[in-house]
């Protein structure tokens, strides 16, 4: 039998309802009283393929989870810095534990990603969206609202990216590539 992290792994830091689990040096995040799991360390790989070149200047990140992204954003040169939104103050918690970034150009806030968006008055270089587990039914209608959101803050050159989460089954997948090819 494979490997469970929440079975084969250890808890290296826990906090109100998320919990981090450690496996194969690997980091876990799950969040809730079943084993929702809401960020690994291996998504890293997607990280790298999907951001591409792009993070520069004055970043915006929605969603910290383990912070992987957080801290890949801030291995480019040329970003200047790096606020991550965070609706849940468990996740800031444990990522701090697990997963500290300790870099002056980040700042990460504790708040709803779309009122934070419709409530600054920054613009940014890049926007990276990574609130969402999954890409569905369910999420693409709050996905679209915060593309919407994100837009407005976006610098007349910025890019607005969206982790792609790659088992999106084919309809969901035509529109969340649509959304932000709109
Ligand atoms: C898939 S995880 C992010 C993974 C992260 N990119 C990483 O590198 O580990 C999504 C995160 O977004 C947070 N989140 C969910 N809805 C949010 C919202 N509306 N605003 C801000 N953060 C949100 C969740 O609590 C969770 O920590």
């Amino acid at each position: 039998m494979g490997l469970i992290y929440f079975r084969d792994g250890k808890v290296i830091a826990e906090s109100g309802n998320a919990r981090v689990y450690k496996m194969d040096d690997k980091l876990f995040l799950e969040k809730g009283p079943g084993h929702d799991l809401w960020a690994l360390e291996d998504e890293l790989q997607d990280y790298i393929e999907q951001l591409d070149s792009w993070p520069k200047g004055e970043c915006l990140e929605i969603g910290l989870g383990l912070g992987v992204a957080s801290r890949y954003i801030l291995t480019f040169p040329n970003v200047a810095s790096l606020t991550t939104v965070e609706l849940d103050q468990s996740v800031i918690d444990v990522q701090a534990i697990a997963n500290p970034i300790n870099d002056s150009r980040h700042l990460i806030l504790k708040a709803h990603g779309l009122y934070y968006l419709y409530q600054t008055d920054r613009l940014f270089d890049f926007i990276f969206l990574d609130f969402y587990k999954v890409i569905d039914e369910d999420t693409l209608p709050t996905i679209a609202d915060m593309i919407t959101a994100a837009r407005l803050r976006l610098k007349p050159d910025g890019k607005l990216l969206g982790w792609l989460d790659k088992h999106t089954e084919g309809n969901d997948y035509l529109i969340f590539m649509s959304l932000f090819n709109s």
